[in-house]
């Protein structure tokens, strides 16, 4: 916090004060937090960042709150964990996997979420709210909960009933919205207006995009503080995959790491694909579509920072990939069978997107690669169909011989 200077217009650079303010008045364009990176970088040092806590808030000087009030569930830190069965199959020596399913709510937006908690507290808000496609709600509600405020959480009602059982546990008012997740995030703009309530994702929206970028930050740090050569990332509203990528740059303007020259891959659902088909078509114009995808934590057809992914695609050297539909399980299975990490139908889009980038040879054998897995397949059963072909026996051996015997 000590570092932070103000907001700013991402476009034309107005600067704004430290508020609850999420798009420029002049241009529409969004607001950033803005820090003053000389005094980070006398602040931070490698050996002050590792003893830290084992959690995002070790890199507490790279966010916008102060570390004392954080709302801290035991976020981050989350393992990298050389992938070296699945890299033998697909012909990668240095394949890693960031499993971010293993954050407190099961997906990588407790990391967004803490931040923007800690700091809807600081602005003295009671109620935290959100628009979700599934992820975010959960997380926001585990939020509300520790924080002891209020939860509010829309989204479509056609949504897994893990995703909303994993969210309601935590006691929000769920507002089951008839409706795609653009039209309730159009609908949540509107309340947000009208209403003092914290929306993480609309009027939050500066602060809770910084809290992505420790993902970029914690990956250098487990590569020996190297970045890596590739990262696959999956994409809804395209805020993730710029973030992780900010977070590479902010450790190599801080001399933390060299300045990093990864390329930055996207993985859509071909259900659900804006940021990519726009990087295919070479045009600077994302056109909405209307999500039908298996992937629904994906499934955002106008997103908002599609025009900034677009642009770390294209200043990385990344691939916008598309998973076909028909290939996600066989990617969450893939994973699983070969890492033993089961993952949701976002990590399915991202395991098939790195077979299409290694087929494409887009990825050397000897290449540093990270796979980012970002969410945990037990919310997402009703995508995966009835795979189990299960040997049914009695509790006896005459049985159990036949059974394996005729399967
Ligand atoms: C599991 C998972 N991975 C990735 C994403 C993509 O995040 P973003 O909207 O920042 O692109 C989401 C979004 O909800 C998600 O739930
Ligand atoms: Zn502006």
């Amino acid at each position: 916090m000590a570092h932070v200077i103000n907001l700013q217009c991402r476009e034309c650079k107005s600067e704004y004060p430290i508020e609850p303010l999420n798009a420029c008045e002049i241009c529409f364009g969004p607001l950033e937090v803005a820090y003053n990176y000389d005094s980070i970088a006398k602040a931070v040092s490698r050996e002050s960042i590792e003893s830290g806590p084992q959690t995002m808030w070790r890199y507490h000087d790279f966010l916008p709150v102060e570390k004392e009030a954080a709302i801290d569930i035991s976020t981050g830190f989350t393992p990298l964990i050389h992938a070296k069965n699945l890299g033998h199959q697909l012909g990668l020596d240095y394949l890693y996997i960031k499993n971010d399913s293993v954050n407190p709510t099961f997906s990588f937006k407790d990391r967004p979420v803490s931040v923007t908690a800690t700091k809807a507290l600081e602005f003295e808000f009671d109620v935290l709210a959100c628009v979700s496609t599934g992820n975010l709600m959960g997380s926001v509600a585990a939020h509300g909960a520790k924080a002891g405020m209020e939860t509010m959480v829309f989204y479509p009602s056609n949504l897994e009933t893990g995703k909303i059982m994993g969210a309601a546990v935590y006691g929000p008012t769920m507002v089951a919205v008839d409706g795609t997740y653009d039209q309730a995030n159009r609908f949540c703009s509107e309340l947000a207006d009208t209403y003092r309530w914290a929306f993480v994702n609309i009027n939050m929206r500066p602060y809770y995009a910084e809290g992505s970028k420790t993902l970029g930050y914690e990956v250098a740090e487990q590569l020996g503080w190297n970045a890596p050569d590739h990262c696959i990332v999956p994409g809804a509203s395209g805020e993730l995959h710029t973030k992780i990528w900010k977070g590479l740059e902010e450790f190599g303007d801080a001399g933390l790491i060299k300045q990093p020259s990864t390329r930055m891959h996207l993985a859509q659902a071909s259900g659900c694909s804006p940021i990519v088909h726009a990087f295919e078509m070479e045009s600077n114009h994302v056109n909405p579509v209307r999500p039908n995808t298996i992937a629904k934590s994906l499934a955002i057809g106008n997103p908002a920072a599609g025009p900034y992914s677009l642009e770390v695609l294209n200043n990385t050297g990344g691939t916008g990939i598309s998973a076909p539909e028909n290939t996600i399980i066989d990617g969450i299975k893939l994973l699983a069978e070969t890492e033993g990490i089961f993952t949701e139908t976002a990590g399915g889009v991202v395991i098939s997107s790195l077979q299409r980038l290694v087929e494409q040879k887009k990825i050397k054998k000897n290449e540093v690669t990270v796979a980012f897995i970002t969410g945990n397949g037990l919310k997402t059963l009703d995508a995966m169909g009835d795979f189990n072909k299960a040997v049914n026996t009695t509790p006896d051996m005459e049985s159990f011989e036949a059974a394996i015997r005729s399967n």
